[in-house]
């Protein structure tokens, strides 16, 4: 595994590569959620880069950019034995120079969910991953359904902007009692982490309340609701049911594909889960068919 330190060094290696490349983004600290996005690369693709960049305009005042966790060598070790060809680690001088001032606005699909409480995080996201997609022109990258509003929101910047790439989107990973894994659960005490289960009930518990039939969002909403609200230790943000292509929320009863997402905050992190319903579509294949870009299609 080639570690790329500059854009100089990337555009270099990039000229070199050979036959299809799949591009896996992440912030590092990475767990068994992004190694599923490395295997995928790894398997569909030729060349694999990943790369780990913390990137500041994504994080708004007061959130955890200077805390955020991170372990380069450990990340370094997990990619080389998963078989990642290139990792790319950019400075954030690198990425954003003095007198940078060029940004990328997805404007509807950005606002609502996680848009409404991190303003101005998802023009962060689109703007480095509209940059990373520049710099390593990969053919098909590799994102997770567990932020499944930044998939949809890449994906219409992919569409709108013409990116010449695949989106592919990768099931949720989760821990062993169903919590969904994320490098901000190191944030949680041992209480919390123990709640912290509960979001993966409520998910499951909305999709079997869909699988019987129920389908007033409403009702649906309800029982994640009081799910969520009888745990003590959590805060509900939000619990929302949302067209999977527009994020418009839903409130009347609809047997097209749904998104359900839902955000609590528990201690410190903030935590987020989602499925489509119904269940079956929260497959490699569903989730991409539904919240992914196949140029095939296009
Ligand atoms: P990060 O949080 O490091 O996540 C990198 C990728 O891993 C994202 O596509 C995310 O959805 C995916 N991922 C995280 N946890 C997962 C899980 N439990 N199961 C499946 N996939 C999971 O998302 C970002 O970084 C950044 O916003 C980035 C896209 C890199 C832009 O800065």
């Amino acid at each position: 595994m080639q570690v790329l330190e500059t854009i100089a060094e990337l555009r270099l290696a990039r000229r070199l590569m050979n036959g299809r490349v799949g591009l896996v983004p992440t912030m590092g600290y990475l767990h068994a959620g992004h190694m599923a996005l490395v295997d995928y690369a790894r398997q569909e693709t030729d060349t694999v880069v990943a790369t780990i960049f913390v990137n500041p305009t994504q994080f708004g005042d007061g959130e955890d950019l200077t805390t955020y966790p991170r372990d380069l060598p450990r990340d370094f070790d997990m990619l080389e034995s998963a078989g990642v060809d290139f990792v790319f680690t950019p400075t954030p001088q690198m990425m954003y120079p003095q007198h940078f001032q060029t940004y990328v606005t997805v404007e509807n699909v950005s606002q609502g969910l996680e848009g409404a409480q991190r303003d101005g995080h998802f023009r962060g996201v689109a703007t480095v991953v509209a940059k990373l997609f520049n710099l390593i022109q990969p053919d098909v990258a590799y994102f997770g359904q567990k932020d499944a509003q930044q998939v949809v929101v890449i994906r219409r910047m992919v569409q709108d902007l013409n990116f010449p790439l695949d989106i592919a989107v990768c099931p949720i990973v989760r821990e062993e009692d169903g919590l969904a894994m994320s490098s901000r659960n190191v944030y949680l005490n041992p209480a919390e982490r123990m709640t912290a289960v509960v979001l993966h009930q409520a998910i499951q518990a909305v999709g079997e309340a869909y699988e019987k039939g129920e389908r007033h969002p409403k009702g649906l909403l309800e029982i994640a609701t009081n799910l969520i609200e009888n745990e003590p230790l959590t805060d509900l943000n939000y619990v929302s049911l949302s067209d999977p292509v527009t994020l418009d929320e839903i409130d009347v009863p609809r047997n097209t594909p749904m998104l359900f997402s839902l955000a609590v905050q528990i201690g410190k992190p903030r935590l987020l889960d989602n499925c489509l319903l119904p269940l079956s579509l929260n497959t490699r294949e569903g989730v991409t068919r539904i919240l992914g870009v196949d140029q095939k299609a296009r």
